[in-house]
Order: C-alpha cells, then sequence, then structure tokens
C-alpha cells in the first residue's frame, strides 16, 4: 500500500498522544471543518498562565487526529502567549509534512487551541 503520510503522522494516528475528554477543563476550544464535516475539541487546564494540561477529542480523518495529538505536545507546557504563536503550519511541519490535500485538517488543531485560550481569557476577565 502506498503510504503519503510521514511516519510521525502514522505514529500520532496510532498512538495519539493526550487523547480523551476532560471533564474539569478551564476552556474547551471546539471547531468544525466546513468542508468535511469534522469536528475537533481542544481541553486545556491552566496554572498560573501556563498550559498545565491539554487533551482532546476528534471526530475526524486520520491527519487531524494525528494533528491534534501533535498539538497537545508542543502546546503542553507553554505560556498562553507562547501557545497563542503556534501556527497552523507549525503543527504540519512538527509532524515532518502532511500530503497537499490534508493541509486543511491540520488547520483544525492551532484553531481549536487558540479558541480554547481565547475562551478561558474571556472567562478570567468577567
Ligand atoms: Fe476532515 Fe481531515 S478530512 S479534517
Amino acid at each position: 500500500m502506498l503510504n503519503i503520510y510521514s511516519d510521525k503522522v502514522m505514529d500520532h494516528f496510532k498512538n495519539p498522544r493526550n487523547m480523551g475528554e476532560m471533564l474539569d477543563a478551564d476552556a474547551i476550544g471546539k471547531v468544525g471543518n466546513p468542508t468535511c464535516g469534522d469536528l475537533m475539541y481542544i481541553y486545556i487546564k491552566v496554572k498560573d498562565d501556563i498550559i498545565d494540561d491539554i487533551s482532546f477529542q476528534t471526530f475526524g480523518c486520520g491527519a487531524a487526529i494525528a494533528t491534534s495529538s501533535m498539538i497537545t505536545e508542543l502546546a503542553k507546557g507553554k505560556s498562553l502567549d507562547d501557545a497563542l504563536k503556534i501556527k497552523r503550519t507549525d503543527v504540519a511541519h512538527a509532524l515532518d509534512g502532511l500530503p497537499p490535500i490534508k493541509m486543511h485538517c491540520s488547520n483544525l488543531a492551532a484553531d481549536g487551541l487558540h479558541k480554547a485560550i481565547n475562551k478561558y481569557r474571556k472567562k478570567k476577565d468577567n
């Protein structure tokens, strides 16, 4: 079988890190991909402005699952400001690339993370 995915993508798809619902999350970023209808939730727990814990639930394709898994690794332990700087393309780069047709799938992860952080900040301000 022709494999269009990097070894890293396959690894994160087969062994996703930090997968699952977080019942005591401080904020949740929910994003959907309008082109395919896939759905992603990013859960964060924040301590002293640092992402203390993070997890995800993704109802989507393999690339979406691998990018969710990777973003949890990229964001864990980072300050909220630094985590906001993680760009859509950073996730794909960290996975040694994605096929062009799957790049849109990787957008969800960064968007979901940013949404969770913004929601957390809004909640804190109120
Ligand atoms: Fe839907 Fe990849 S095909 S996120």
